[in-house]
């Protein structure tokens, strides 16, 4: 199945932000892994149950069990999995002389959903899988709750902790059941409280990190401060983080869901988002307008206008500000899902099924909110969707970010596609990176193009940390200087 998005997902930079973030991980240049396997089997024992090597039933299920198959292609000699800190802090200094050498690289794995190649594995060197690290302790204090997450829980899971609690409350966090804690919180992080609340890793409490010397430190507001601001939203460079703690809030219900629609009625829909968020009257509203193609769509010529809006406070009637959304005319009433929901409800809509098999692209850039430039994207995209869907292609069915309230708010352009034949990748990727190019030109002639790229949302050839503003990067290498990451 061939699916194509082109994504627009508001950001209205709320009174905080992020710190800085950091190029996607170590690259995957082949690597001497063979060294640092026997250094770990030293360490650990030839049958420790930690040490999953190449060839065996269980190292192939792991492998395979990543977004996309950009990911689980890269092959490493071992994949560790810890259960505690103390796990990780003996690996680090097991294999830290080698990777400060040079002579492997090692990656690391959350839940292995950021698509970015070789962002969380590593063909031929060691990855750490830290799915075996999944506590969630809930602490109620005088007057609040927080949450302490271990590195391999995934998002779903901490929602479906709190709901039974009764509590009404909620956190900051994917908006997919599937979407890893440690991705999100390290490379800044869009929830559906964005608007309110700011990236999710503004709601980070502290880090519990393993730093490249095995030491196992706290990094918050007053311990170890700058590793703090640079892990929130610097990425995996810094070191291995065990554990977060989060802050909660009160949540109720929320109201939203999907619409699909005809794609000629994009631009009004454009129209719309600009004029909400240029002039928001409230901050409980998560806004996403897309431009798609999809095989399920082919009847009426595979493209498809996708509405993804919530209001996020508890209301009695269908808020109306989500009305210009909601209400466009033609749609596709039975696809309609807009509804009363919990954030349990909310999160399993935007979960899309592991298969295992897709190959999966994502880039991105950012403009500043203006119609001019959002439509033009949306010509560039669907002229571009034209001439591909000509290819015949689509019968394989198959706080460092350097943002701040100055910029806002400002409009994400997600470019994403799904495909399964690898033979495609040149035509996917070389389209995609033109229709980027093509409307980053426009934005730029238009003087409303945004410097930043988005972590999550990059491609491994777009330069993530360089787009935070020089200052930033500076600030980032400084504190990442710690030897191996
Ligand atoms: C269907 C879908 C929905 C999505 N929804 C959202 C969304 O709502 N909001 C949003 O902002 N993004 C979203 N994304 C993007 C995705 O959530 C991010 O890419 C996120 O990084 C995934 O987290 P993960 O833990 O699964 O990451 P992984 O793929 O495991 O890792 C991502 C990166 O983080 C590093 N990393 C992970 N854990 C640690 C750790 N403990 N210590 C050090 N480094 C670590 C890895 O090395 C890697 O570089 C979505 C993606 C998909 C496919
Ligand atoms: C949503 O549910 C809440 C709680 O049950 C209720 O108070 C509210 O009226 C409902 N709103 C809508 C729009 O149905």
């Amino acid at each position: 199945m061939l699916r194509l998005l082109l994504f627009l997902a508001s950001i209205v930079l709320a009174a905080q932000y992020a710190a800085g973030l950091v190029t996607p991980s170590l690259a995957s240049a082949p690597r001497d892994g063979i060294t640092a396997a026997g250094a770990l089997v030293q360490a650990f024992g030839a049958h420790d149950d930690r040490l999953v090597f190449q060839g065996t039933p269980q190292y192939k299920k792991l492998n395979g069990d990543y977004l996309s198959t950009f990911n689980s292609e890269l092959e490493p000699v071992l994949i560790f999995l810890p259960s505690t800190s103390a796990d990780v802090a003996k690996f680090v200094k097991c294999v830290q002389p080698l990777v400060g050498l040079g002579l492997v690289y090692i990656a690391v794995r959350g839940g292995g959903q950021q698509p970015t190649p070789a962002c969380n594995n590593v063909a031929q060197g060691v990855t750490v899988d830290l799915r075996n690290m999944a506590g969630i302790t809930v602490n109620p204090t005088a007057n609040s709750v927080t949450l302490e997450v271990e590195a391999g829980v995934r998002w779903g899971t901490v929602y479906q902790i709190l709901q039974p609690l009764g509590l009404g409350l909620g956190v900051a966090g994917g908006r997919s059941n599937t979407n890893g804690v440690g991705g999100l919180v390290l490379s800044g992080g869009l929830s559906f409280f964005s608007s309110r609340d700011g990236f999710i890793t503004d709601n980070v409490i502290s880090f519990e990190v393993v730093l490249a010397s095995g030491q196992v430190v706290t990094a918050d507001p007053w311990t170890n401060a700058d590793l703090y601001k640079a892990m929130r939203g610097g990425g995996n460079n810094f070191g291995i983080m065990t554990k977060v703690t989060m802050r909660t809030f009160q949540q109720g219900s929320l109201y939203g869901g999907s619409g699909f629609y005809p794609p000629q009625s994009f631009p009004s829909q454009v129209d719309a988002i600009v004029s909400e968020l240029n002039s928001p009257t409230t901050s409980e509203t998560h806004l996403m307008v897309s431009v798609a193609y999809s095989k399920r769509f082919e009847a009426f010529g595979g493209t498809v206008g996708l509405n993804q809006v919530y209001y996020t406070a508890p209301t009695a009637e269908p808020p109306q500000i989500l009305e210009p959304f909601t209400d466009v005319q033609p749609q596709f009433d039975v696809l309609n899902s807009m509804r009363n929901m919990t954030l349990i409800d909310a999160a399993n809509e935007l979960t899309t099924p592991n298969t295992n098999d897709q190959r999966v692209a994502y880039m991105n850039l950012h403009v500043k909110m203006g119609s001019a430039t959002l439509k033009s994207a949306s010509d560039i995209y669907l002229a571009a969707l034209y001439r591909f869907s000509l290819r015949k292609t689509s019968n394989n069915d198959g706080n460092g970010l350097g943002l701040g309230p100055s910029n806002g708010p400002i409009m994400s352009v997600l470019l994403v596609a799904w495909w399964d034949n690898p033979g495609d990748d040149g035509l996917v990727l070389g389209t995609g990176k033109s229709i980027l190019e093509q409307i980053r030109s426009e934005a730029s002639a238009r003087g409303t193009l945004i410097p930043f790229i988005y972590m999550d949302y990059a491609f491994n050839d777009q330069d993530v940390i360089g787009s935070y503003g020089s200052g930033n990067k500076k600030f980032l290498q400084t504190v990442s200087k710690s030897g191996i990451f």
